[in-house]
């Protein structure tokens, strides 16, 4: 197949290098690339060859839902339907990506029905949390491919089904952790593959960020314990999948959640852990929705004995701090790299569709496919367990379910 990309770059008032989407100089062609497991990744690092007649649809029509359709749109795939129990939000949604006088975009309120009507090759979900394992399965049984927007689901059970049926039924399951396709956090994967930051230390994510009353009000699902949890589960499930990504195997977690200012929440506001790895290294947690009065930063830090990186910015699409022992000039690049986003969900959604994409031609897996998405599940269950039981757990955690926590700060 062949691939072809698009991307640009600037100078912020800083001095940092900001990419935009236009061409590629060919200087930093190497930015938008295949990284060393073969996959591209890097902003508008879509599928332009090929795509035309893949047929996709969407589930759930609400915030995040504009990523899906510009990464859709950014693939070029054929948007057979959206589906939305509000037929509202269908119609917004299509507004706001010009597609409300499309008629070939065929609008339903029952998903079954869309599926039955329009077999598209793969949907994404994107409904409220508590419904993914379910819409998932019922996908899974029919033989379409599914991303399904974080978490994969709200109990490990249920994560341990879907990638059951993903299996029985030959079906590819992307969890959509989309900043591990994020330029800075490609490149911090890339060196510690390399070996650059030598024996690994210690790691830290922060996820600090606020969420309103207003933002909670917006649908009556968003912190309840069965369709959504809270800091850890919602805003800080990204952080923590990078964190496990890079750091390894976890031998086991120490957690703390509190619920300090939203009372009409069931779930968290902040959470806190410590992990430790069955490589020796250890590695902090902290997220929060308690940061007055805006988003104050996701970071990502990785300390080993001949490196260290600090990723920041949004939503770790920054290179804060870059050093290593083995500096080479191509290093001082990197130092600064800023990826401009529109927002905190970042530009992963479109590397992430052009991975499925890949992922389903070439019948291999998705990148972040549905094991890895069960491992962020896993990390946040644990801390959760650890806060209901006062205790350290010790990993691999079989059975646990956000759910479990009900009652915890009544
Ligand atoms: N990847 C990311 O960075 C990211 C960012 C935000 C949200 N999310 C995740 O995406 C999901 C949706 O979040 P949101 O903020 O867009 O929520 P939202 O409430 O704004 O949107 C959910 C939509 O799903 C619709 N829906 C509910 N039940 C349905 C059904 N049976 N069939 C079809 N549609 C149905 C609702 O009417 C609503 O419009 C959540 O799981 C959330 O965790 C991911």
């Amino acid at each position: 197949m062949k691939l072809a990309f698009s991307v640009s770059r600037g100078r912020n008032l800083r001095g940092n290098i900001v990419f935009k989407n236009r061409e590629v100089p060919s200087e930093i062609r190497g930015y938008v690339r295949k990284n060393q497991s073969g996959i591209i990744v890097g902003k508008t690092a879509v599928c332009r060859e090929g795509n035309r007649n893949m047929k996709y649809a969407l589930i759930g029509c609400g915030r995040i839902s504009t990523n899906h359709i510009e990464a859709a749109l950014n693939n070029r795939l054929e948007i057979a339907a959206v589906c939305d129990v509000k037929p509202e939000c269908m119609e917004l949604l299509l507004a706001k990506h010009g597609l409300k006088e499309d008629t070939k975009i065929k609008r339903y309120t029952d998903f079954r029905k869309m599926l039955e009507e329009t077999m598209p090759e793969f949907v994404s979900i994107a409904t409220e949390s508590g419904m993914h394992g379910e819409i998932a399965m019922y996908c899974i049984r029919r033989g379409i491919h599914v991303i399904i927007e974080k978490p994969m689901a709200m109990s490990l059970a249920q994560a341990d089904k879907i990638i059951a049926l993903a299996e029985q039924y030959h079906v590819k399951v992307a969890a959509c952790h989309q900043n591990r396709f994020n330029l800075a956090v490609q490149e911090m994967r890339m060196a510690l593959e390399a070996g650059r930051f030598g024996k690994i230390s210690h790691g830290a994510v922060h996820v600090r960020w606020n969420r309103s009353r207003d933002y909670y009000s917006q649908a009556p699902w968003r912190g309840t314990w069965e369709q959504d949890g809270g800091a850890l589960m919602n805003q800080c499930i990204h952080g923590i999948d990078l964190l496990r990504w890079m750091m390894g195997e976890v031998d086991s977690v120490y957690g703390v959640i509190r619920q300090q200012f939203h009372n009409y929440l069931e779930a968290e506001d902040v959470g806190l852990a410590v992990v430790t790895f069955k490589n020796g290294a250890v590695a902090t947690i902290e997220g929060t929705t308690n940061v007055y009065p805006k988003n104050l930063e996701e970071t990502l830090y990785l300390f080993g004995e001949k490196g260290t990186v600090k990723l920041g910015g949004k939503s770790t699409n920054h290179i804060e701090i870059w050093d290593f022992a083995d500096e080479t000039e191509n290093d001082c690049k990197k130092k600064g790299l800023e990826e401009t986003t529109r927002n905190v969900y970042g530009n992963g959604h479109t590397s992430l569709f052009a991975d499925m994409v890949s992922a389903i031609r070439e019948n291999r897996n998705p990148y972040v496919d549905a094991y890895e998405g069960r491992r962020a599940l896993e990390l946040v269950l644990a801390i959760y367990k650890s806060q209901k039981m006062g205790e350290v757990i010790r990993f691999p955690l079989t059975e646990f379910a956000s759910a479990d926590m009900a009652g915890e700060f009544e």
